[in-house]
């Protein structure tokens, strides 16, 4: 029987099975609680400590449903996420509380090391005490999935083969460092206190909610609002860009059929250059929502001093997800962009309401001086 087998299971026996949801309220978790509750797989109990990339109108759709459980709180507050887990006793950990921007980590580390390592060990300890009180039968069917990131393998060169699995671990910056050491810590409670555990490692996702500080929502963004587009360096840097969805889907088969200590590459197979990503939303948003002046979106691209420490290029093999467990994308490149385009054009109110003033804030600070 798997993780969500037992979910259902559970629900009947007790009426209290669950998956608890950290970092729900951000782009990726939103996604994954709303598709997970649309699917009808059971109650999950959300986790989230609000911080700028946490946003709740991401689940206003489900403000209603007795199936989501929405707790305002830090996945380091042992007291809070043992009271959580004793009562709910969730058959899972799906854990995405992260601080998740590698420019804002190279401004200020701090936050990264606090929430992705020291956050996630304590949310390790807090399971470890938790599976104790299960029975023999519900500690066999537990999982603590840690969603993690291409980055934690580096950069690769133009000729080097995508990551696998067994890639050394080169992080280089304080954000992928910060996600390394967060991997390796849930290896090693895996490995010295045999706690079920689940690692993915995904590529570059975009899609609805998405915060517009990373490069998708910040260029339509700005793209609509007549502002230049900066381009990083020479716009050469390469990415394996995932539709958000398909990431969740991912994410729900390596919880339902991963093998225990496992890790998984999830990737798109859609490796495309930074300034032909910005070409290509230019050429929809020409064709969705001209220019007042008829005039290309391309004429707003503007190239801006580079990040430090720059990675060249991300590329993911997700063979072994797609062998072992049958996931494969859902859409290509051109359709999960053109659906992403179009649900920002029809929710520039959740963009107004998430570019506030600590927005305009961290903008200023991360583009003046480029
Ligand atoms: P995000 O920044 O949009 O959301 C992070 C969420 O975590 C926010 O809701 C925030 O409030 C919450 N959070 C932060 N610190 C917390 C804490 N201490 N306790 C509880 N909640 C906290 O991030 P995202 O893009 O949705 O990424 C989610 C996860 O997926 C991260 O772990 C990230 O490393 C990983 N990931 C992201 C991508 C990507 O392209 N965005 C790709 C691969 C992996
Ligand atoms: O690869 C997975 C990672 O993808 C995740 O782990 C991270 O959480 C997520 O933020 C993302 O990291 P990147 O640094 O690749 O994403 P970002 O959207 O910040 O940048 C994508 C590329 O675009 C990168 O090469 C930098 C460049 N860029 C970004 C911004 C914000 C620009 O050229 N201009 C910009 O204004």
């Amino acid at each position: 029987m798997g993780t969500v087998a037992f979910l259902n299971e559970a629900k009947e026996a007790t009426g209290k099975g669950a998956v608890l949801v950290t970092g729900g309220a951000g782009f990726i978790g939103a996604n994954f609680v709303l598709d997970w509750l649309v699917l009808g797989k059971g109650t999950v109990v959300n986790l989230d400590k609000l911080t700028y990339a946490g946003n709740l109108h991401n689940l206003e759709s489900v403000g209603g449903d007795p199936r989501h459980i929405f707790i305002e709180g830090d996945i380091g507050d042992v007291a809070l996420v043992g009271k959580l887990l004793n009562e709910h006793r969730p058959c899972a950990i799906v854990n995405f509380a992260a601080e998740s921007h590698v420019d804002r980590s190279i401004h200020g580390p701090a936050d990264f090391i606090a929430t992705n390592i020291v956050g996630t060990y304590h949310l390790l300890e807090s399971a470890r005490a938790y599976l104790q009180n299960l029975s023999a039968a519900e500690q066999g069917e537990f999982r603590f999935l840690h969603v993690s990131t291409d980055e934690v393998f580096g950069s690769l060169e133009a000729d080097d083969k995508p990551f696998t699995e067994s890639h050394q671990y080169l992080p280089n910056s304080p954000y992928s460092a910060s996600k390394a050491a967060a991997d390796h810590l849930v290896r090693a409670w895996h490995h010295t206190y045999r706690l079920p555990v689940l690692i993915t490692n995904c590529s570059n996702n975009y899609g609805p909610y998405q915060f517009p500080e990373k490069l998708i929502p910040l260029m339509i963004h700005h793209a609509l609002t007549d502002r230049p587009l900066p381009i990083y360096g020479d716009g050469q840097q390469r990415r394996d860009w995932l539709y958000v969805a398909d990431h969740c889907a991912a994410l729900r088969r390596v919880l339902e059929r991963g093998r225990v200590g496992d890790t998984y590459n999830i990737g798109g197979c859609n490796e495309r250059s930074n300034i032909d990503v910005v070409h290509a939303l230019c050429d929809i948003l020409d064709a969705e929502r001209p220019r007042a002046d008829g005039r290309s979106y391309r004429g707003q691209i503007t190239f801006v001093g580079d990040r430090p420490g720059h990675d060249r290029r991300y590329a993911m093999d997700a063979g072994k997800i797609g062998r072992q467990l049958d996931w494969s994308p859902a859409e290509t490149f051109e359709t999960g962009l053109r659906k992403t385009v179009r649900w920002y054009l029809d929710n520039t109110d959740w963009v107004e309401r998430v570019a506030d003033g600590s927005y305009r804030d961290w903008v200023q600070q991360n583009y003046s001086n480029r």
